[in-house]
């Protein structure tokens, strides 16, 4: 096969740590996904790393006291180690301002600027700003707070009054800040004032035919969250946006212009880019010429899949889409073609995304009280960092995977992750991995023994588990993680259902041939399971390999079904895949 994906999940804030949210999100959806995809042969870069530029970063280092550099690099490195502590594991870990990164991440990010400029689809505007006079700065969109002025559905006023000036989390419409009423700056708390300034504005009204388009030809098995929103957003027409801000923490402005002076790209401008440009140093470092990242972004053969979760779908699946088709056709192209869009420009040009892939939000909910949002500033998160100082990454993944949020929230339940770490992972999942390494062990020396007389039972058990793969894969595909995970614990009840049926542990007093037969089919049961953990639970997958002794070259996808030999020497017991948990472990955790 050798299909070639790129895949691609969100770049974090270089200002914050990571908590169960972030990764239910984005990370360990991407994660399983190019797991499987290596496990599958397909040739897969998988790309992340931390979003340093823009505003919210220079806010918070100036609150910490230090300089946006030192934060970004600080916040890069710890988030890069929660990655690889759940197991996370990007082909490479970058950032938009890491010292590493910065030079061809502007270089890449100008380049697209100046692309997109050269062919028209900017609009140089001077206008009306809010500015923070105790500050000295002009407002970033996301540092004025103030009452939103939509209209829900039904009618009725949003009225959220804490909305911000780019978007309001109530009823999830993008905001004009200087519509916004009773303005606050969230940086003085002082009333801000209004100034002006000049800006580029991506004309994205341009692109609505197109975008509409683009969805008709490709979106048909997107999740309803991302085509939904998105179809609705080009229906009610996309505003122009400004692409560059007043800051000096940045992407400069590349353009021989006075009035470009001081001014950096707008953060969602550089921030996609980020994946682009950390392909290039990617493959500075695999090939030696970053230039290579066009095989990846210019390659119509490349599929392209970014994880994102749902705050971030407008920038995913209209705005970044939009400047890609900025970079492939002029403005007077555009209108010459009507705004109809049939397919991407060939090799040569980047290409759009395959999938966008979102999940919605994870909530939170603490013993003794009701289900909320996960909020840093009342301490209701649980901190990546906190849960790998007590406890094992896989029981994590799989229950944010079971109960991810694919279509709608869900919640992280301290009592439901104990229960289901206890009675799935433990009693379905490891249980039927220990229950025949005595028997194996003591009987069989450690061999497989062969079957001699398979019943029905025997080859039903295992004709289904074989069909698993291409079952398990093709839900991988459709970005259907929790139903693939879902399957496999199925698979696992079964084979206990199974082995419970035929008790070898009392066979094995009378009737060692019909022994051998259900430790046969047990091991190879494994074997075929344990290859579909492994995007899953990487961790535990490792320890059943091993134990199994299988070489890391036939443990893979396509060789899951693969029988291990009568006579294969297993490797040692395995060590405990899952440990036992207390509702009380978590005792201290998310407070603070
Ligand atoms: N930093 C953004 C967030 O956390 C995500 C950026 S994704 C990128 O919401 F594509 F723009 F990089
Ligand atoms: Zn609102």
């Amino acid at each position: 096969m050798n299909r070639k994906f790129l895949v691609t999940a969100a770049l974090p804030y270089s200002n914050g740590r990571l908590h169960v949210g972030h990764v239910a999100g984005a990370y360990l959806p991407a994660d399983i996904f190019a797991r499987y995809l290596r496990s599958n042969g397909d040739d897969v870069r998988f790309i992340c790393g931390s979003d340093d530029n823009g505003v919210a970063i220079e806010i918070s280092s100036r609150k910490e006291n230090t300089t946006p550099a030192e934060l970004s690099a600080r916040y890069n490195a710890r988030q890069s180690a929660d990655f690889d502590g759940l197991g996370i594991r990007f082909d490479i870990f970058g950032g938009t301002h890491q010292p590493a990164f910065v030079e061809t991440h502007n270089r890449i990010s100008q380049d697209f600027f100046k692309t997109i400029h050269a062919n028209g689809h900017f609009v140089k505007r001077t206008t009306d700003q809010l500015y923070d006079a105790q500050a000295a700065k002009f407002l970033p969109d996301r540092y004025v707070s103030g009452r939103c002025y939509h209209k829900l559905p039904n009618g009725l006023p949003c009225n959220n009054p804490t909305a911000l000036g780019d978007q309001c989390e109530q009823c999830g419409n993008s905001i004009d800040a200087l519509k916004l009423i009773d303005p606050v700056s969230t940086i003085t708390g002082s009333r801000p004032e209004t100034r002006t300034t000049t800006h580029w504005y991506l004309q994205l009204d341009k692109f609505q035919g197109m975008l509409a388009d683009w969805f008709s030809l490709t979106s048909l098995d997107w999740r309803p969250i991302v085509t939904n929103f998105s179809l609705g957003s080009i229906k009610s027409g996309l505003p122009e946006r400004a692409m560059t801000r007043d800051l000096t923490w940045g992407v400069p402005v590349p353009l021989d212009d006075p009035d470009a002076a001081g001014k950096v790209l707008y953060v969602w401008f550089d921030a996609p880019i980020g994946y682009v440009s950390f392909t290039a140093e990617l493959c500075k470092q695999r090939d030696g010429d970053p230039e290579k990242y066009k095989d990846w972004w210019q390659n119509p053969d490349c599929k392209i899949v970014h994880f994102i979760g749902e705050d971030n779908i407008v920038f995913h699946a209209l705005i970044w889409p939009a400047m890609l088709m900025g970079t492939q056709f002029s403005a007077e192209e555009m209108q010459k073609r009507g705004s109809i869009y049939t397919g991407p420009k060939g090799a040569g040009h980047f290409q759009l995304p395959y999938n966008v892939v979102a999940n919605a939000f994870l909530n939170i909910r603490f013993p003794g009280k009701e289900e909320e949002k996960i909020s840093k500033s009342r301490g209701t998160a649980v901190w990546i960092e906190d849960y790998l100082r007590s406890f094992d990454p896989d029981p994590l993944r799989y229950y944010l995977t079971i109960n991810a949020p694919e279509a709608q929230r869900t919640s992280w339940s301290f009592d439901d992750f104990v229960e289901r770490n206890n009675s799935e992972l433990i009693a379905t999942l490891g249980n039927f991995v220990n229950r025949w390494q005595k028997i194996v062990t003591d009987d069989f020396a450690r061999k497989v023994p062969a079957a001699t007389n398979p019943e029905t039972l025997e080859t039903d058990l295992l004709a289904k588990i074989h069909k698993l793969p291409v079952e398990v894969a093709a839900d991988l595909e459709a970005a259907r993680f929790k139903a693939g995970l879902g399957r496999i614990m199925e698979a696992f009840r079964e084979c206990n259902r199974y082995i419970d049926t035929r008790a070898p542990w009392t066979s094995r007093k009378t009737d060692m041939a019909r022994t051998a037969t259900t430790i046969h089919t047990c091991i190879q049961a494994v074997r075929t399971l344990g290859v579909l953990l492994e995007p899953f639970l990487p961790f535990a997958a490792e320890k059943i390999r091993a134990s199994l002794n299988v070489t890391q070259n036939a443990w893979t996808w396509p060789r899951a079904t693969e029988p291990l030999p009568d006579g294969h020497s297993l490797g040692p017991i395995p060590e405990v895949l899952f440990k036992k948990l207390d509702p009380k472990d978590f005792a201290l955790t998310g407070q603070q």
